[in-house]
């Protein structure tokens, strides 16, 4: 992924030091906190949750390591929406304003912390009405609306571990998801809007309830007004419940190392990983990284993240770091692109944002519609733009900070995953001389270290990116597979965690980010196993045998290339198919081409050759072929990936 413009730009060494008008306000300007993350990287993270949480009662150990089990703030306790709400009201700024929600039709909803505190406490108590206890998993399944934040932090509230799975996925991912949680209670929406049109979310629930015998009950908010059916006894609206329920729930200290959540993502297998997160290490990463990285000012900044809360960076951005924080946050609830081109810009504009969070495929994107689209707003509010999902290569940052930070904001990159909880490698915007395309250096209290294939350390150029020591907000496993986690995470290197990233070293020590080495691809920051879709694929009857390979993309990051072949005697197109992967996966699962071969490239051993595949796909000149089963079948597939491939 953009190795050779990395290049360039390496001989090239642009170098961004922050400004001194920067420096002025900025929250960490010198080597301090990495100092001290390097002294004793467990006292940083103890003064860190000390001086950012606050606790109902003090930890009695730090870290407990027992390799790869870590628990952090061992004999604490604490609540994390007392965290993010109460103590926040308690201070006396509870007519503070939490979210500024814009809808994508165009309305507003101002949320300000006692607003929000009254609605948390009120569903909390709706929650245990309906059964839910500490310790019980709840779905949850809605558009961007602060509904979702809401959901969240009630369950937080009674100690019940959610699971948000991203409104875009198909009835049969959400059942998939229930089921391996099995959850209690279903939080789902009538629908909701995108691209100026309602998506019903019910309909889809309803599917994915009719396979999963743990829900008892479903609530459901309504916001498309789309038509729904309402199962009496299981189904209740949000809004009744609300009305019916009071405020004064108070908020029940949990351990520091109760489940918090559990957030699947993709691994290289076909089967989902439910990601545990627990709560007093989490809340302290994720309060530190959106303070430091972000530079927070809660008095002054307006700040707005992109994500939706159904990946990780809406949970860790969009609602924890920020609500424990005190900050100020839009939240938006659709598309780039609606009613126009501009309507982030707009947004921005609106509501004087000043720190921006998004992901290189928008910013591609933007790029793609023309600079006039920025030029359009008023953005001078901006002092901060933060980049995160994917590798950012250096044509895309290098425009994101002269159209849309006008040459004066820096730029964070942040490299993370769903396992890592919070942000791991990123500037310090008041420190740190950034260069466009590097995510720069891992934060204080990190342990990071390249190594190569025999885990020896790499001083510069390739490596795999790992983990040395634990941190507060990892995951504490995979939902009911130890075994998976132990393999997944902690075996390719011994004593350490591999991220499954490669990256570079440059002469400076700052790290560039190059994408996946596994089989998980990246597409628009969304991370999908090519397993999965081969398995989505072969589930079709038509479909004999399938093959998929991400190939690189000039907006999307990777997209998705398969290769399938078709049963004898079966009539079925492209589209089709697409749609049919759509219906397992969602739609950001569907293959951006596919391509019917009547076979694939295979080792004799009958595996099949991905990293060919993926040659194909990107156009390269093929190396040595000899170790093929069938040579003929490669030349083939070219000839038909020089048609174009078609796309919706
Ligand atoms: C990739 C998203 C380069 C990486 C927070 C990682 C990045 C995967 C960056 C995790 C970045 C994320 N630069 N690559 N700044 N941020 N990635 O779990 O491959 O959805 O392993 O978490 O995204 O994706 P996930």
């Amino acid at each position: 992924m953009a190795e050779k413009a990395i290049d360039d730009l390496m001989l090239e060494n642009r170098k961004f030091p922050p400004s001194a008008a920067f420096k002025k306000t900025s929250l960490v300007t010198g080597t301090e906190l990495y100092d001290e993350g390097n002294e004793d990287y467990q006292s940083f993270w103890a003064r860190q949750a000390s001086e950012l949480v606050t606790w109902d009662k003090d930890w009695d150990t730090v870290c407990e390591w027992n390799l790869p089990y870590a628990k952090w703030f061992l004999g604490g306790q604490l609540n994390v929406s007392y965290n993010c709400l109460d103590r926040h009201v308690l201070a006396g700024r509870g007519d503070k304003v939490a979210f500024y929600w814009e809808g994508e039709p165009g309305e507003s909803r101002v949320i300000t912390y006692q607003q929000l505190l009254d609605e948390v406490s009120k569903f909390a108590n709706s929650l245990k009405s309906l059964g839910v206890e500490k310790g019980d998993r709840v779905n949850i399944y809605l558009p961007m609306i602060p509904e979702a934040a809401v959901a969240m932090l009630a369950c937080a509230r009674i100690g019940a571990a959610h699971s948000v799975v991203f409104g875009g996925f198909s009835s049969q991912s959400l059942s998939d998801r229930i089921n391996d949680a099995e959850a209690k209670v279903l939080i789902t929406a009538d629908g909701g809007y995108r691209r100026g049109e309602v998506f019903p979310l019910k309909p889809q629930a309803d599917e994915a309830i009719a396979t999963t015998p743990s829900i008892e009950k479903v609530v459901v908010v309504r916001r498309g007004n789309n038509p729904v059916d309402m199962k009496a006894g299981r189904d209740h609206w949000y809004h009744d419940l609300i009305d019916a329920a009071s405020s004064d729930c108070p908020a029940e200290p949990m351990d520091s190392e109760q489940l918090l959540f559990l957030l699947y993502t993709s691994g290289t297998t076909g089967k989902p990983k439910g990601i545990m997160h627990t709560t007093g290490g989490y809340l302290t990463q994720v309060a530190f990284t959106h303070k430091y990285v972000f530079d927070l000012n809660p008095d002054k900044d307006i700040y707005w993240c992109t994500a939706d809360v159904g990946w990780v960076t809406g949970h860790s951005y969009i609602v924890y770091g920020p609500l424990a924080n005190g900050a100020t946050s839009v939240m938006y609830e659709g598309v780039p692109n609606y009613p126009a081109n501009d309507r982030f810009w707009s947004i921005i504009e609106k509501y004087k944002v000043s720190i921006f969070y998004t992901a290189p495929t928008a910013i591609r994107t933007f790029m793609k519609w023309g600079d006039q689209e920025p030029a359009k707003h008023d953005l001078s509010s901006l002092r901060l733009l933060g980049s995160v999902g994917e590798p950012i290569n250096p044509e895309a940052w290098m425009w994101y900070h002269e159209h849309i930070g006008r040459g004066n904001c820096p730029i964070v990159d942040t490299w993370w995953q769903t396992e890592t909880g919070g942000i791991m490698i990123s500037p310090l915007p008041g420190a740190t001389t950034l260069k466009p395309g590097s995510a720069t250096f891992a934060l204080p209290g990190i342990g990071m270290e390249v190594v190569d294939d025999e885990c020896h350390h790499v001083e510069k150029g390739g490596g795999y990116l790992t983990l040395t020591q634990p941190w507060p907000a990892m995951l504490r496993g995979i939902w009911k597979d130890p075994e998976r986690y132990q393999d997944a995470y902690w075996s390719r290197f011994e004593g350490r965690y591999f991220a499954g990233d490669g990256c570079k070293l440059d002469d400076d020590g700052y790290i560039w980010l190059l994408g996946r080495v596994d089989d998980v691809m990246n597409v628009s920051g969304h991370r999908i196993s090519t397993t999965e879709v081969e398995s989505a694929l072969v589930s079709h009857p038509a479909v004999a045998e399938a093959a998929v390979v991400g190939a690189n993309d000039a907006t999307t990051g990777q997209a998705i290339m398969a290769y399938v072949i078709l049963r004898t005697g079966f009539d079925v197109t492209e589209s089709d198919l697409r749609n049919h992967v759509a219906k397992e996966i969602g739609a950001i699962a569907k293959p951006k081409a596919i391509f019917f071969t009547p076979d694939l490239p295979k080792t004799r051993s009958g595996k099949i050759m991905r990293r060919l595949l993926r040659d194909v796909a990107e156009g390269r000149n093929l190396g040595d072929t000899t170790t093929l089963a069938d040579a003929n079948v490669v030349s083939e597939l070219q000839r038909r990936a020089a048609e174009t491939p078609s796309e919706d």
